[in-house]
């Protein structure tokens, strides 16, 4: 399908980096250095902590806030976590559930993650589901097949009507923050097969208008090749969105493509 048919989405990852108290000089770098014209969208997904502060110094930035994680849980006796309806009621747009890191430290499971991408949809925050193999996998010829696995268990109980709006992230766990990126062919390959696969779960009408972003050591200098790829609609960027020159760079370059 047509790749017009999706808007490019530039989604920043934080990790466990910055401070409250450094979020308003960091948006009005950005905005300085931001040359938008319209037709990408983007965000910030920042430290719980952090959110309020970055609302505030966003303003009327295009770049939106998000989050990096979420209970599965509508509320109650669960210390220590954040629901999606705290997350939706500070104004956060998207929000990473998945990720290797989370994953790998913290024993998130698939069906874990699908419970969470639902609690996320009910309270109208664009959920980014991050997959994505070892290397180990991927040099025994089971990288295809491991994503798939993936994708087919977390985004498997998605309702009709939502599943157009999702957002999947492919991040080759060897790829990030090691300075080792995906080929730009190893990740349109990927890519690709994970649009078939969401084409053979929900058809191929909806698979075509489901964003597919590439993350994993992109940065200012390989952004504009892996963007120029026909099945990746944009990019989960950890390291890179810290500076945000190059944040800024990276969201120009989705902007031209
Ligand atoms: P990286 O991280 O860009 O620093 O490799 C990407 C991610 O983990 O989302």
């Amino acid at each position: 399908m047509d790749k017009t048919l999706r808007r490019p989405l530039i989604a920043g990852n934080w990790k466990m980096n910055k401070l409250a108290s450094e979020a308003l000089g960091y948006w009005s770098q950005l905005r300085q250095a931001l040359r938008l014209t319209g037709g990408t969208d983007s965000a910030i997904c920042a430290p719980f902590p952090l959110i309020p502060a970055m609302q505030a110094a966003r303003g009327d930035c295009a770049v939106l806030v998000g989050a990096q994680d979420v209970s599965c849980h509508q509320a109650g006796a669960y210390t220590g976590e954040v629901s999606a309806a705290m997350l939706a009621d500070l104004g956060v747009a998207y929000c990473i559930i998945g990720h290797s890191e989370r994953r790998g430290y913290h024993g998130e499971t698939n069906e874990l993650i699908s419970e969470k991408l639902l609690a996320l949809l009910e309270a109208g925050i664009t959920p980014i589901v991050c997959v994505g193999e070892s290397l180990a996998q991927r040099d025994e010829g089971q990288a295809l097949s491991f994503v798939e696995s993936q994708v087919r268990s977390c985004l498997g109980a998605v309702p009709q009507e939502a599943r157009a709006g999702l957002v999947v992230a492919y991040e080759p766990i060897w790829a990030i923050g090691t300075g080792r990126t995906a080929t730009e062919a190893q990740a349109q390959d990927m890519c690709a097969h994970i649009r078939a696969v969401l084409g053979d779960m929900y058809g191929p009408e909806t698979a075509g208008r489901i964003r597919i972003l590439y993350g994993g050591s992109m940065n200012g200098k390989n952004a504009r090749a892996l963007l120029a790829q026909p099945d990746i609609d944009g990019g989960l960027i950890g390291g890179a969105s810290l500076k945000s020159a190059e944040f800024a760079d990276i969201i120009g370059a989705a902007d031209e493509g």
